[in-house]
């Protein structure tokens, strides 16, 4: 009889997610689904127009190992008409399989056994196995409680000199919180006296409400020569499936990542790359993203303010955080399960997104949804 050898898990603590957990909850209870961060409509036709256009011109073989050139052209001339750094797109720009690939390789490219990297808890959840994976220490430093603000001191008093990499992410999921000019610039001074290198996860760039603008971390020199910017056109156009991202970093980093990249993907399929090139000559569908959300925040909040949830600030992303102190004393994963089997809403536990958990009563909603669906939700919702 033949057997499978036994292998020593790379990565022991790792199960199957809440986000599929809760999906999987979500289908068998005919919830409506708040949980997993994607949008339920569909991207605009001409981008899939430009995605068939392309495969019929016949460009279906491997493309540069970097990305496809026009597309790398305009990734850098949008980051400098938006920030006003000029990445060069030969040297500094590079296509992903998505941001969790980029965010991967960027960690394996400069993280050797024993280096320290520090992560701001709540924090998305590839970026601890990333840094397992590299061998390195996961250091992990709390955003202050309630608020979800970078504390600058606790930051600064983790850095050892095995510190390698610092990782923010703005707008920020979980927390739909978004770091301020003064924060990056605080974050800048605090690293200038070290040779910590910064990931800077910007993949909601395009989703921050109220007037307010994104502060990317290639609009602060002092920031952009340490940092690997992380971006994905996944969020930017509501094609989170097709797993398309960017990293743009100075030359020697960017030919370190490239290092990585060729052989973990070498590429990324050719016609989605070519449609997205043609599809972001106009540049009206991402600056009109911050207001195409905020709608759907405005018509989500307004409905969930006549419930007993208390409603966090959402600043930025397409996530909201609700207090449900007032309905249940419940813990979180508790609490979003009930939620999802007798409310019929699902949502995700906040204490996912730490370490060991921490509980606070806080639940995460996504309102990348139809109208329809955040009515819907709305509606099972009032019942709290
Ligand atoms: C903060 C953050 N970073 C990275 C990603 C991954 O993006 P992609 O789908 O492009 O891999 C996500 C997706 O949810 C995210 O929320």
């Amino acid at each position: 009889m033949s057997t499978t050898p036994a292998i020593q898990s790379r990565l022991p603590q790792v199960g199957t997610t809440i986000f599929t957990v809760m999906s999987a909850l979500a289908q068998e209870c005919g919830a409506v689904n708040l949980g997993q961060g994607f949008p339920d409509f569909n991207c605009d036709p001409a981008l899939v127009d430009h995605v068939s256009a392309a495969m019929r011109e016949g460009l279906n073989q491997y493309p540069p190992m970097t990305g496809v050139p026009q597309l790398r052209e305009r990734y850098a001339a949008k980051i400098e008409a938006l920030y006003g750094r000029r990445y060069d797109a030969t040297s500094e720009i590079t296509i992903t399989a998505g941001a969790t690939q980029a965010i991967l390789t960027a960690v394996l490219c400069c993280v050797h056994p024993g280096d320290e990297v520090i992560v701001l808890e709540p924090c998305y959840d590839s970026y601890g196995p990333a840094i397992e994976l590299a061998g390195g220490k996961v250091v992990r430093v709390p955003l202050t409680p309630g608020r979800f603000r970078p504390d600058f001191e606790r930051i600064a008093a983790a850095i050892t000199s095995r510190t390698r990499l610092l990782m923010i992410n703005s707008p920020h999921n979980p927390s739909a919180t978004v770091w301020t000019a003064a924060e990056m610039q605080r974050l800048a001074g605090l690293l200038a006296p070290t040779d910590v290198l910064l990931l800077s996860d910007e993949v909601y760039e395009h989703m921050v409400f109220d007037g307010a603008a994104h502060v990317s971390a290639s609009s602060i020199p002092a920031l952009a020569s340490r940092a690997f910017v992380v971006s994905s056109f996944g969020k930017t156009y509501h094609v989170t499936g097709w797993k398309v991202g960017t990293v743009a970093a100075p030359a020697a980093l960017t030919a370190e990542f490239r290092k990585v990249h060729q052989f973990n993907v070498f590429t990324v399929n050719t016609p989605v790359q070519h449609a997205l090139a043609r599809h972001m000559a106009d540049p009206a569908p991402y600056l009109g993203l911050p207001a195409f959300y905020q709608r759907k925040r405005d018509l989500f909040r307004t409905g969930l303010a006549a419930t007993r949830l208390r409603l966090l600030p959402s600043e930025g992303s397409y996530f909201q955080l609700v207090d449900y102190s007032a309905v249940s004393s419940l813990p979180e994963a508790e609490f979003c399960q009930w939620l999802t089997r007798e409310i019929g809403v699902a949502a995700i536990p906040l204490a996912v997104f730490y370490e060991g958990g921490f509980e606070q009563g806080l639940a995460r909603l996504c309102f990348a949804k139809k109208d329809e669906t955040l009515q819907a939700a709305l509606a099972r919702l009032a019942r709290l």
